[in-house]
């Protein structure tokens, strides 16, 4: 008999093996329950946890879920370095492991294990998938309006700097493809807070490669707390600058090279 309830066998198989990193720091209380509804969503998916050593022992909880699960593998990283090592760290053993996809996910519940089967099939023609907040039918639940200025700011900021055609730059749930990572220089990466979600975008864009926006519900943690700190803000804010600096030199150097070739071409 088809029991009906069940999500139908892998349906996401042809993308190949897929692999959801949630990076960690002091998620004691969330890490049994994100990890259960990502199983639940997408059966088919591994889950790698990413712990930076949390002092409320995270790692310790997740080695023991792991115990149970083979889908299920945890990282214990010696300390915090940020979200954005911790994703490079994950991704790298990832593409060692053989990985096909690899999705980003906080472990607050922010980002829906539910909503993934539509970041998943996005996938299906693109080389990075962005979950969204800034698209219409993208919303946020329950975040302060001082952090919701902050997010918009930011990626206006980043539009407006580096020209980034994209809504929701800052945002942690997204879907790559291994392809995708691999032609992207991942030692190089430094951004260690929040600013390497757009560090990322910037890189896949840069490579010529397609980003699609899907919308999401992004609803503010109940447990734990966020890490967001003024460090992180400061960091962003001047790597951003940085990087858009550099585009306009990039931009100059190209129009001023066209300009020569013109000249010649006018002369012979
Ligand atoms: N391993 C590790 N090391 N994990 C970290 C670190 C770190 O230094 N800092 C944060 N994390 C983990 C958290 O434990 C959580 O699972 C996830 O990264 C996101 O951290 P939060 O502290 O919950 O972030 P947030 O809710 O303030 O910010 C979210 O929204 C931002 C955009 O507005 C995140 O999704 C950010 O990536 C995103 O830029
Ligand atoms: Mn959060």
């Amino acid at each position: 008999m088809i029991n009906m309830n069940e999500p139908a066998a892998a349906p996401f198989s042809d993308l190949g093996r897929i692999l959801v990193v949630i990076p960690t720091y002091n998620e004691a209380e969330n890490i049994p329950l994100i990890t259960a509804r990502v199983r639940k969503a997408v059966p088919e998916a591994d889950i790698l946890v990413a712990d930076d050593n949390s002092p409320d022992g995270t790692g310790a909880i997740a080695d023991r879920l792991a115990d149970e699960d083979s889908h299920l593998h945890v990282m214990h990283r010696l300390g915090k370095e940020g979200l954005g090592a911790a994703y490079i760290a994950g991704f790298q053993w990832a593409l060692n492991e053989g990985y096909d996809v690899m999705v980003e996910m906080d472990a607050d519940g922010s980002h829906k294990p539910e909503e993934l089967p539509r970041l998943l099939d996005a996938l299906r023609d693109a080389d990075l998938v962005l979950g969204s907040r800034w698209v219409p039918g993208g919303k946020v639940v329950n975040w302060p309006k001082s952090r919701e200025y902050l997010s918009r700011g930011g990626t206006l900021y980043t539009r407006l700097l580096t020209g980034l055609p994209i809504k929701d730059a800052t945002g942690g749930y997204r879907a790559f493809r291994a392809t995708t990572l691999e032609r992207l220089n991942l030692d190089d990466i430094v951004s260690a807070g929040y600013v390497f979600q757009v560090d990322m975008a910037h890189r896949v864009l840069d490579a010529g490669m397609t980003v699609k926006e899907v919308p999401i519900t992004f609803e503010e943690r109940e447990l734990g707390e966020s890490k967001m700190s003024q460090k992180i803000v400061v960091e962003a804010l001047w790597r951003v600058t940085v990087w858009g600096y550099h585009d306009r030199v990039d931009r100059f150097k190209e129009r001023r090279a066209l300009r020569r070739e013109r000249k010649q071409l006018g002369k012979g």
